[in-house]
């Protein structure tokens, strides 16, 4: 499906959430803290705009290495990179992201930018998270949530369930990659639960910080040092 929607991809992510998706994706990179020595990995890297968010933040990621199985979200990735110079320091590598090809305790953080609910096996990708996180190493992960206030929550959910699906489909011309977009959000873990399973996966310091009302959460944690 995501090989499908490729070419449209970034394209429907800046339109659909009018711009914001840009600010969460900076945010989540200064969540890590970065001073300029790390390497960090990109999990569901897709057209790697987090990745290259980590290498051109201030300061920046050292090395970023991004991992997505789907070829063509990587290839619009790779040409991004080209374009802005980016090639020698970001390596987009094509794997699964509960077995990635990273060396153990090499990664001194790691995100994921709304991939976590794609992902078929959720406590494998968080295995995967600690395999290749340093002793306190820290992640970051952004994904989808719903806002609680209810004149809001109303009008969000016409939007995401009504309003979205339409234009993605138009635009993207794939009749389902945007009708997926709720229906996977509503299959994912509440934040409160997501919050349990990181911890339950031996992270501490976890936290969710909502973004934009709770549109988006930003998961925060660290592997034990
Ligand atoms: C919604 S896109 C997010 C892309 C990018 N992180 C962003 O912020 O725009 C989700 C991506 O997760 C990838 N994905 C889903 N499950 C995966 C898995 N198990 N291993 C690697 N990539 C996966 C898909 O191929 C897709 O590119």
């Amino acid at each position: 499906m995501f090989d499908a929607i490729a070419g449209r991809y970034d394209f429907l992510n800046h339109l659909l959430s009018a711009g914001i998706d840009r600010r969460w994706r900076r945010l989540a990179i200064r969540s890590l803290a970065l001073t300029g020595r790390e390497r960090v990995l990109d999990l569901c890297t897709g057209t790697a705009d987090l990745a290259i968010a980590a290498r051109t933040a201030r300061p920046s990621a050292a090395r970023v290495v991004g991992v997505d199985f789907a070829a063509a979200m990587l290839r619009v990735g790779r040409e991004k990179l080209q374009r802005r110079g980016l090639d020698a320091s970001i390596a987009l590598v094509r794997g699964d992201a509960t077995r990635t090809p990273i060396a153990t305790r090499s990664m001194d953080g790691v995100t994921i930018a709304f991939g976590i609910r794609n992902v078929d096996d959720v406590a494998a990708a968080c295995d995967e998270i600690r395999r290749v996180l340093k002793p306190a190493g820290r992640f970051a992960i952004l994904e989808f949530g719903v806002p609680d206030a209810p004149p809001l929550r109303a009008a969000y959910l016409w939007y995401f369930n009504r309003i979205l699906p339409r234009i993605g489909r138009i635009v993207s011309r794939h009749h389902a990659a945007y009708a997926y977009l709720p229906a996977s959000v509503s299959a994912f873990s509440s934040p409160d639960e997501f919050v349990t399973i990181l911890r339950q996966q031996g992270f501490v310091d976890v936290s969710a910080v909502p973004l934009t009302f709770g549109i988006v959460f930003l998961y925060n944690g660290r592997r034990a040092g």
